[in-house]
């Protein structure tokens, strides 16, 4: 890893710099989005236990899927760019474990989303701890992200 830090582009070239921060850039928008994703799954939770039932689920549901859609076009663009702008291995950082995890739990949570939302699933805090364990992972991308910065 040493070696390929040594002879990262990145480091030489000011546009391929430039274009090194898109996916870190895009990718802090989107855990953002997730955590807003969280709230609202949260307050749909307090509603729940409170038994009020009309609370507006679209927010959640709807952002969610974006935010699901946009964690994928993550996992695609992270390698892609780690191997065309900094000539790097594919999958052999911290980041790329922990990311997949992320998504492979994301996915999970989605699809527990969905399945609720369409009324075939009924345990919501499976989902509701499923998005928890989604927004603590993307924390730790988030961290170990900052660490591959150029
Ligand atoms: C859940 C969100 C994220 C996913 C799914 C994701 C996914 C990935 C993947 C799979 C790689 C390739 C690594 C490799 O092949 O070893 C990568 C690279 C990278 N990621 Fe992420 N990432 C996410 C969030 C972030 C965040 C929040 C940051 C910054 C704060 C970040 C910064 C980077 C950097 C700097 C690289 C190296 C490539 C480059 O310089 O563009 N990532 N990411
Ligand atoms: C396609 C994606 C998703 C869909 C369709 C979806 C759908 C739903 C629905 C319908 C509920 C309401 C359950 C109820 O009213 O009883 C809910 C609750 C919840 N969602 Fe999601 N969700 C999705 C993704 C996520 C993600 C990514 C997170 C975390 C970041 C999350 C966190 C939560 C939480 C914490 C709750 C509260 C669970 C509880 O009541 O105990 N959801 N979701």
């Amino acid at each position: 890893m040493s070696e390929t830090i040594t002879f990262d582009p990145a480091m030489r070239d000011i546009t391929v710099r430039m274009l090194s921060y898109l996916h870190p850039l895009f990718m802090i928008i989107t855990v953002g989005l997730l955590a807003l994703v969280f709230k609202e799954g949260v307050s749909l939770r307090q509603a729940r236990l409170q038994g009020v039932s009309s609370r507006n689920r679209s927010l959640h549901t709807r952002l969610a899927k974006i935010v699901t859609g946009l964690i994928l076009v993550g996992a695609i663009s992270g390698p892609i760019s780690a191997v065309q702008l900094r000539g790097w291995d594919a999958f052999e950082s911290i980041h790329s474990r922990i990311t997949l995890s992320v998504v492979s739990v994301c996915i999970l949570t989605a699809t527990l989303g969905w399945l609720l939302e369409h009324r075939q699933f009924q345990r919501p805090s499976v989902h509701g701890w499923l998005g928890l364990l989604t927004l603590l992972g993307a924390t730790a991308a988030f961290v170990t992200g900052f660490v591959l910065l150029p």
